[in-house]
């Protein structure tokens, strides 16, 4: 690929912009950053992908039902989480240009490169910080020279000697890159490792955790690139805080929930008693989540306001390990069902040392978006954490009594939670695709298509009479009703040149378009083409709507 991840970004989000996906909020007063809104093509693919989740998780299962929780809720159920004391992430600001950045988001490299002579003395300087290095030959350390960026988008390194650029990814971020040498581990959080690029050079770089790099040294802001003008990390809760009735007081705060499990556990018992579910079995739910990230980023990808899709799956303790294998595979191939390439998802099993302390297991499904590679969604083995949290802090009991076995039991919970922001930025970097289609005259032109799956296509498909006379808009016009009382979206259109208004329809992802010509007035059989082969063939006018039903649903 020619591009780089951050010019295909640009194309898609003008693509978004254009077409009508998502738009910035609030865009006439400048926009709020971390806010995002959905367009009417946007919204239409974010309610297919929550349909086919909800569809798929929900509704074609006997062991899962749906909740619909209140976005704020008792402040006790954040003591109770944690979320009060812990949900919190380490932010440093720059005193120069004020901005807050993440403090575990930010690392320090030294990349090496045997271009200049400098680089001899500052690699000496090096090896002496760091002994364990010194062990490597020189020539392993000025390995290559530098591009930004070709470490794979993880290392921003601007080219120069021994060049120090902190960048915005974080360490695991670069563990996860392709050909990465085993990390060594030094002291003080540092560590580093020999990395190939996508040109195929190898780099050494040495990750200088930002604890170390803010004691005593004179790092230069990333933002502003002052130096000497980083404070020290302090902790930053992330959520949002509003007041209840009319007094604005401690009494009456509350806050905008961070996820919509707690509402999930909260009922618990509310659903066990009011229908005959049995462990093993899931509530799930979708709703908006609020987070007052500190560097919102990545288009929708981190943002402050967002919307989750979360199951929490109650099992007894012995079947966890089994239960939370069945979730993490079933999650991870449904991203596969619905048209994510399996060589852009990964499954990445988390060590040991990054689990949570409750957690037993944990994987995160990631894509490979254009810039980096990041979670869609986390599958882990919450133990029995979060029940036991809420009987302590609530006083009501969460045991389970099992008529069968008589064993009670508090449940261990499985939870796959995944964002829907994240899931449709994965299906719209997915579909984004560049190839050449040939116009009215047969010479190719080049198109920008949406290859959605059909099933979460914004618009099913698209109607045109090929001119507007001779009763070929009226036959066209009955098509896209009967489409519509068919529950299919459907789009009619007859101006332009027939051509353009296909290549409309690929931008918007539609997978079928409906021409009616002049044969149709002689045999009523109209063209549909194929957005992805392109293909045209002619079926019976009144065959339109089982035909699409059929390759939609
Ligand atoms: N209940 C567990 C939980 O909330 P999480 O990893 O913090 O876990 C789950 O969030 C999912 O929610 C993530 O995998 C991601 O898809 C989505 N998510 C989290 N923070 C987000 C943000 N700031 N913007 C968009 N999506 C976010």
């Amino acid at each position: 690929m020619a591009e780089n991840g951050n010019e295909l970004m640009d194309k898609l989000v003008a693509l978004c912009k254009r077409r009508g996906f998502i738009f910035q909020s609030s865009e006439i007063y400048g926009g709020i950053n971390g806010f995002w809104d959905y367009g009417p093509l946007g919204v239409e693919l974010k309610r297919n992908i929550k349909d086919a989740w909800w569809e798929d998780v929900v509704r074609k299962r006997d062991d899962m039902v749906g909740l619909d929780c209140s976005i704020i809720m008792n402040p006790k159920v954040w003591e109770a989480s944690g979320h009060l004391g812990g949900f919190s992430d380490p932010m440093v600001t720059c005193k120069e240009c004020k901005k807050h950045l993440r403090a575990d988001k930010m690392f320090f490299l030294h990349v090496f490169n045997d271009e200049q002579k400098e680089a001899l003395v500052n690699a000496t300087e090096v090896r002496a910080k760091y002994p364990a290095i010194a062990a490597l030959t020189v020539a392993t350390i000025m390995d290559a020279a530098v591009e930004a960026d070709d470490v794979n988008g993880a290392v921003h390194a601007a080219p120069g000697a021994i060049s120090e650029a902190a960048v915005k990814h974080n360490v695991s971020d670069l563990r996860k890159c392709k050909g990465v040498d085993a990390w060594v581990a030094l002291d003080g959080g540092t560590s580093y490792a020999r990395i190939e690029g996508k040109s195929g050079k190898w780099y050494l770089v040495i990750v200088e955790s930002v604890k170390l790099a803010l004691s005593g040294s004179d790092r230069a802001c990333p933002a502003c690139h002052a130096r000497n003008t980083l404070t020290e990390a302090r902790q930053f809760n992330l959520m949002f805080e509003s007041w209840t009735g009319a007094m604005q007081d401690s009494s009456s705060k509350v806050y905008l929930r961070p996820e919509t499990a707690q509402g999930i556990f909260c009922n618990y018992k509310n659903v066990l008693d009011t229908t005959r579910m049995k462990v093993p079995f899931g509530i799930a739910q979708i709703g908006k989540s609020f987070r007052n990230e500190i560097n919102p980023r990545n288009y929708t990808f981190r943002s402050r306001e967002f919307e989750q899709m979360e199951i929490e799956f109650f099992c007894h303790p012995k079947e966890a390990d089994k239960w939370y294998e069945y979730w993490r595979d079933a999650r991870f191939q449904w991203y596969i069902g619905l048209g994510l390439q399996s060589s852009k998802l990964r499954l990445r099993n988390h060590e040991k040392d990054e689990l949570a302390f409750y957690a037993r297991s944990c994987a995160d499904i990631e894509y490979e978006f254009p810039f980096g590679t990041s979670e869609l969604e986390g599958v882990a083995n919450r133990t029995d954490y979060d029940l036991t949290q809420h009987q302590k802090f609530s006083g009501k009991d969460m045991t389970y009594f099992d008529d069968q076995t008589k064993e009670k039991f508090i449940p261990y919970v499985i939870e796959p939670s995944g964002g829907v922001d994240r899931a449709t930025l994965a299906f719209l970097c997915e579909a984004y695709c560049e190839d050449t289609a040939p116009d009215e005259n047969g010479a190719p032109q080049a198109r920008t298509v949406m290859k959605f799956h059909p099933r979460l296509a914004p618009v099913k498909v698209a109607v045109f009479p090929l001119v507007k006379k001779e009763g070929m808009p009226e036959i066209a016009q009955k098509i896209h009703q009967d489409c519509k009382k068919a529950s299919l979206p459907s789009f009619y259109d007859e101006k332009g040149a027939v051509g353009r208004r296909y290549r409309r329809q690929d931008e918007a992802g539609t997978p079928f378009c409906i021409t009616v010509d002049g044969q149709t007035l002689q045999d009523q059989t109209v063209t549909v083409r194929d957005r992805d082969s392109l293909r045209q063939e002619r079926i019976a006018a009144d065959k339109v709507v089982p035909y699409v039903k059929e390759r939609v649903s």
